[in-house]
């Protein structure tokens, strides 16, 4: 029997995500969108599209939430998107409450589900996934390190003019501006980057990784798509085909990093189970004070969500 893959929100990385999914054949895929006809409309597109594709995935497009029962994963994408000049942190309060109606719904019809987050402000979100889903913490992961770290190999290859599968990057932290490239453990064919550009050059790709999302916002007035799709669906992938992947995930944390009851990004094992295993690291006191001033960015905005009502 084929895996089913609920997406909420088919607005352009739902959809996206959608497409990705049914087109690598993992899964049966429902769209689910507020918006009457959306979901319906790019779900029968995406149909129409499988025999070019070749592909047999079944894509259904629902407002309601009774077609997505007894789903494997469900990979939530609804909540409003930044506009030039916002902070992913600007989408709070809207999206909480979003979050929270999503959620509810999805614990409700598909309780053994896998939940990706992919909503901003992303591992705020995971809080409000995992306290309205009543979901193990295993079951409840965020989708920003894939993304912020395939942003740093993307750019790495640029630089060195190098093919993008030589290179490996970690990305740990908040999925915002104080998330924490690790240079030393990014590599192309397993060379660390530091043997292979001058300093200077990390620091500015370390940089263009850490703007990534909002370069994109301000050229397209809206939120990148492509590349956060392809991060969820690698998650899903994993978790699907039980691959045990290492990939940089928010997961919730409960002392791992000296960091407790706060979801961040650190690297996990995800198969079957959901997030399997935390990969601890040693970091050098630099990078630990970088982790630390991330995580307190989000416990500030977990504070910010306590005080809201959503
Ligand atoms: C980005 C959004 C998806 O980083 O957070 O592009």
């Amino acid at each position: 029997m084929k895996h089913k893959v609920t997406v909420v929100g088919a607005g352009n990385v739902g959809a996206t995500a959608a497409q990705r999914l049914a087109e690598k054949d993992l899964c049966e895929v429902v769209l689910v969108d507020i918006v009457p006809g959306v979901a319906q409309g790019k779900a029968l597109d995406l149909t129409q599209a499988a025999p070019i594709e070749k592909h047999d995935s079944r894509i259904t497009g629902t407002n309601g939430y009774e077609a997505t029962a007894g789903s494997d994963i469900v990979i939530i994408t609804a909540g409003i998107p930044r506009k030039p000049g916002m902070s992913r942190d600007d989408l709070l309060s809207t999206n909480a409450g979003i979050m929270k109606k999503v959620t509810r719904q999805v614990a409700r019809l598909s309780p053994q589900a896998v939940i990706i987050v992919v909503s901003n402000p992303l591992d705020a979100m995971c809080h409000v996934a995992y306290e309205s889903s009543g979901f193990p913490k295993n079951r409840v992961i965020g989708m920003a390190g894939i993304l912020d770290s395939a942003r740093f190999r993307a750019f790495i290859a640029m630089e060195l003019n190098v093919s993008v599968e030589n290179t490996h990057a970690f990305v740990l932290g908040g999925h915002g501006d104080t998330m924490v490239p690790l240079p030393r453990y990014s590599t192309v064919a397993g060379i660390p980057i530091t043997e292979l550009m001058p300093q200077h050059r990390i620091e500015a790709l370390v940089e263009r990784t850490r703007k990534g999302g909002a370069e994109i916002v301000e050229l397209l007035n809206t939120s990148a798509y492509y590349a956060p799709a392809s991060a969820a669906v690698e998650m899903a992938e994993s978790i699907l085909k039980d691959k045990k992947k290492i990939l940089p995930c928010a997961a919730y944390l409960e002392g791992e990093y000296g960091i407790r009851d706060l979801f961040i990004g650190v690297p996990v094992k995800l198969g079957a189970g959901g997030v399997e295993q935390i990969i601890t690291i040693t970091l050098t006191e630099e990078e630990k004070t970088a982790l630390n001033q991330s995580a307190a960015a989000v416990r500030e905005l977990k504070q910010a969500l306590k005080k809201l009502k959503y």
